[in-house]
């Protein structure tokens, strides 16, 4: 079976569709490999480095038109990282969750599992569909998933109640969909995705009220671990620095693909190019005999990452034969236990590749 060739001619130029970590630009590796002697290997606590991460920073203000009065901040361990962070830092008493598949699901977990905080709210919904939050008297957090990178479900950033904080999570979302920062109090990411970087860090673009609230939990004397301190992460970060070593390359690959995205155009550029790319592989799936998009609402469908279901064809052996043609990374999210491919439309990844990959799939399928 792995002795299927794909002609040359019809493979991506890229073969990476990874949702994370995901294609990384040749070009980013060049500027990174050109610092490598006066910046790799070098102080995080000095000039080089911090200037770095302050470009970063920079970078995604600029990229999600960061309104007035909200800051970047930014600490090591990656979203799962920044949900343990969260749970300490930001929920006063009792959350609202919006749980629609495995990462929405993490976070919830983390905070029923604290014993200081009230038992949250879930709504959960089953997988290809969205759950939704809705206000609710008491609650100070509500949290949900712009893209749920296991499914393949988004949807819009919206605030339910004024009054409350909204948590975001954009880890796979950020960069392939459109957001107004306003409807949200925390936008937080991850850099092995739309960032085209490599993972390990977090970053979170935060309101005024996000970061008041931050301080006033601190104030209130609660056990908070050191490396999950919130508060700790927003005075370093003001400081160009993270509170203990980051990956340089990481810092350096996101700040590179941020000013590259930003020359492109911006958010509204980035969003449009995943577009396209979505409209290449749904549009290629509704008119095939043997694919069909796992999300069977249109309007829920992803632009950051498509999942697409097989019938009478194998997918797993699909991609094992793509892999064996140096096109990787296709597989589904292996919870979600489905006969599917999985495809990250993120902006680093060209459309033209998208198509070229739906032209490989079907040359395999035809000759499985
Ligand atoms: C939506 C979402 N949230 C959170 C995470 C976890 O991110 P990390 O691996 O940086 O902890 C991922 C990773 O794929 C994700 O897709």
């Amino acid at each position: 079976m792995t002795d299927i060739r794909i002609p040359e001619t019809l493979r991506p130029v890229d073969g990476r569709f990874g949702s994370g970590p995901s294609k990384v630009r040749p070009e980013g590796v060049e500027s990174l490999s050109a610092v490598s002697r006066t910046f790799l290997g070098t102080s995080h606590r000095q000039k080089t480095v911090k200037e770095q991460v302050a470009r970063l920073r920079r970078g995604l203000a600029e990229f999600f038109s960061m309104p007035e009065g909200y800051e970047v901040v930014l600490s090591n361990g990656g979203t799962s990282a920044f949900w343990e962070t969260a749970t300490f830092g930001l929920v006063r008493e009792k959350a609202q969750f919006a749980e629609f598949g495995e990462f929405g699901a993490k976070f919830a977990k983390a905070v029923t599992d604290a014993p200081f905080l009230a038992e949250p709210t879930i709504h959960r919904a089953p997988a290809g569909s969205a759950a939704y939050l809705t206000a609710e008297a008491g609650v100070d957090v509500y949290a949900s998933v712009h893209n749920e990178t296991s499914t393949g479900v988004a949807v819009p950033v919206r605030r339910v109640d004024e009054g409350a904080l909204l948590l975001t999570d954009a880890t796979s979302g950020g960069g392939s969909l459109d957001v107004d920062l306003r409807e949200t109090d925390v936008y937080y990411l991850a850099p092995q995705k739309a960032l085209g970087s490599d993972g390990g860090i977090w970053l979170a673009l935060m309101s005024p009220a996000a970061i008041e609230r931050a301080f006033e939990i601190k104030a209130s004397g609660r056990y908070i671990p050191q490396f999950l301190d919130l508060v700790t992460a927003i005075e370093q970060s003001r400081l160009e620095q993270t509170y203990n070593t980051p990956a340089l390359a990481t810092v350096f690959l996101a700040a590179e693909q941020l000013d590259w995205m930003n020359a492109q155009g911006g958010l509204s550029w980035a969003v449009k190019r995943s577009a396209e790319s979505a409209a290449a592989i749904y549009g290629w799936a509704d008119r095939s005999s043997y694919a069909t998009p796992f999300v069977t609402d249109p309007a829920l469908r992803s632009a950051a990452v498509a999942t697409i279901d097989f019938e009478g064809v194998d997918a797993a052996a699909i991609a094992k034969v793509l892999r064996a043609n140096d096109i990787v990374d296709t597989e589904p999210y292996r919870k979600l236990g489905r006969n599917q491919l999985r495809v990250a439309l993120y902006p680093t990844v060209e459309p033209s590749d998208v198509t070229a990959l739906t032209t490989c799939i079907d040359y395999v399928a035809e000759r499985l």
